[in-house]
């Protein structure tokens, strides 16, 4: 079994959709997920999905290795960072080489970077009145939004657009495709 850990800050919409499509899978299983701030609304999510979540503060993150250590004790294959908004940590992508995936809501290289995440993205876009948007697949390494694409798809963004609704636009992406891209990555 190839076990995947989801790392998440925020609503979860992406972390609940993989963990649904993994369920009942014969050779890819989502272990846990975990969350770097206290109220997000994704242990809400885990705990109705049965997912075990648990949470860990900044230290643990960057200063104790407690989340690598957590991470090799529950012997997890890859990470799946679904809307988590910190750098990974050196020592876990030095544990996991090319073993972490992220999901952009924009056409990287474009509108990426730090402070490039959700709403930000979408009301850059906006405001630049760029024609389409869209999502990326990508292995993470040390700087944010760079490592190497695995997928990416495109949606229209129109006169009348606002954040809110490009946000669904890329969400719907997101929801379509994410977990297929793992599936395969994980799987090659
Ligand atoms: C998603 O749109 C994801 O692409 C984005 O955060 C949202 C999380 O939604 N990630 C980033 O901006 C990373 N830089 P969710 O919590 O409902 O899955």
């Amino acid at each position: 079994m190839i076990r995947l850990a989801i790392l998440a800050s925020g609503n979860g919409t992406n972390a609940q959709r993989i963990s649904e499509y993994f369920s009942g899978n014969a050779h890819i299983s989502v272990d846990c997920i975990i969350y770097n701030k206290r109220n997000a609304f994704v242990a809400e999510r885990a705990r109705q999905l049965g997912v075990p979540a648990h949470y860990f503060s900044k230290a643990d993150f960057y200063d104790n290795g407690s989340v690598l250590q957590f991470l090799q004790q529950r012997e997890i294959d890859w990470v799946i960072l679904a809307g988590f908004l910190w750098l990974v940590p050196q020592d876990i992508l030095a544990a996991f080489p090319n073993r972490v995936i992220n999901i952009h809501p924009a056409l990287l290289p474009n509108y990426g970077g730090k402070g490039m995440y959700g709403h930000h993205v979408h009301e850059a876009v906006i405001a630049n009145k760029e024609k389409k948007s869209g999502i990326t697949i990508h292995i993470v390494d040390s700087h944010y939004d760079k490592g190497t694409t695995l997928f990416q798809a495109k949606c229209p963004v129109t006169p009348d657009d606002t954040p809110d609704t490009l946000a669904d636009k890329i969400h719907q992406l997101e929801q379509r495709y994410f977990p297929e891209v793992i599936e395969k990555t994980v799987l090659q």
